[in-house]
């Protein structure tokens, strides 16, 4: 074979080779949410053996042998004497369904919401209608948000103290967090959401019970409220809404404001300084769906935020990595 050719066949082996690396990551992930969704590195807390966890719950052995083996190679689980296993403590502690530190929605949301949407697209873009598994999507994504809370809210804790902030409302509140830390950081404020999924706005009230929280079921489109606040918050609403109606968006949160009220916006930014890989790869999954939108640039929402009436105060990188950005406006 003459030089040129082999050295062809090996720029070609290489790619290849680079594609399979880049690919090699999946191989966790997949592991991962296999073993949080069947609560597997719970089972093997303690050492076991493949078969006795196969018989014990009717699975095929060979499968579970493969997970196991995978397990192994990635330091997701030990091997241990007499042919048994056991899960690294990490994995079990945020990989088991009942630990309160557990991270699996968000494989849930990855794996079983995002991965499919994108693996429909060559469909989609040719103009197929294509049916993405939605089931409990509501839940899965507004758990995944609530697991920024701890990062974004001493943020929020900030504006609420320097503007001497009395009332709030959280509008697309989702399982309620926010409201939760504000209420309890400031037990003094009126703190106020709304949610316009029944499912998850049950489940915000049933947190909130025994508290002076207040978590109505409503669309901020058609919402009426006879009190005004000091500061409204949309905490990762905007992609629910089009363009023209984020517009609007910002026309009914002026009048839900006190004057020199401030709003509150918390979402990843398209286009932005920080965070482009995610916030693209973020807009693709959203545009694949009906009832989803691309999150804003700043310009966009800066148009918005002048055509009805607020002015920008603050526009600051929270995640960079992610492109979120919390900004602030004031009510003119
Ligand atoms: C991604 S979740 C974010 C939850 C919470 N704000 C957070 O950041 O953790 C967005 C929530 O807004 C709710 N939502 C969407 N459109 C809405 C509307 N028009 N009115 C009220 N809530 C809405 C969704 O049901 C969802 O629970």
């Amino acid at each position: 074979m003459g030089e040129r050719k082999l050295l062809k066949e090996y720029k070609r082996l290489w790619q290849a080779r680079k594609w399979m690396k880049k690919n090699e990551p999946f191989l966790q992930a997949w592991h991962a949410h296999l073993g949080y969704s069947l609560d597997l590195f719970k089972t093997f807390q303690v050492p076991n053996t493949p078969q006795m966890i196969a018989e014990r719950y009717g699975y095929r052995l060979d499968l579970l042998e493969r997970w196991v083996e995978v397990g192994v190679a990635l330091g997701h689980l030990k091997e241990k004497r007499g042919g048994k296993v056991q899960a690294k403590k990490s994995m079990v502690t945020y990989l088991s369904k009942d630990s309160d530190q557990n991270v699996g929605v968000l494989l849930k949301e990855m794996m079983e919401l995002h991965i499919p949407t994108m693996l429909t697209y060559r469909n989609l873009l040719q103009g197929t209608e294509v049916k993405i598994l939605e089931e409990d999507i509501g839940y899965t994504v507004a758990e995944t948000s609530g697991l920024l809370e701890s990062v974004m809210f001493p943020k929020i804790a900030d504006v609420v103290k320097k503007q001497k902030v009395k009332s709030v409302l959280d509008v697309g509140c989702g399982h309620g967090g926010y409201l939760h830390r504000l209420h309890q950081k400031f037990p003094d404020i009126k703190v106020n959401g709304i949610e316009s999924n029944k499912e998850v706005q049950k489940l915000a009230l049933k947190e909130a019970k025994g508290t002076n929280i207040s978590i109505i079921e409503a669309d901020f489109m058609n919402y009426v409220d006879q009190d005004q606040y000091d500061l409204l918050m949309m905490n990762n609403l905007l992609y629910y809404f089009t363009f023209e109606d984020r517009l609007r968006l910002f026309k009914r949160a002026r009048k839900l404001l006190q004057p020199k009220g401030h709003l509150l916006i918390m979402s990843p930014l398209a286009r932005s300084k920080h965070g482009q890989r995610f916030a693209s790869g973020f807009n693709s999954f959203m545009s694949a769906h009906e009832d989803m939108y691309p999150v804003p640039t700043q310009k966009e929402l800066t148009s918005y935020a002048k055509q009805s009436g607020f002015s920008l105060v603050t526009c600051t990188p929270v995640i960079r990595e992610g492109g979120w950005y919390i900004l602030v406006f004031k009510k003119k």
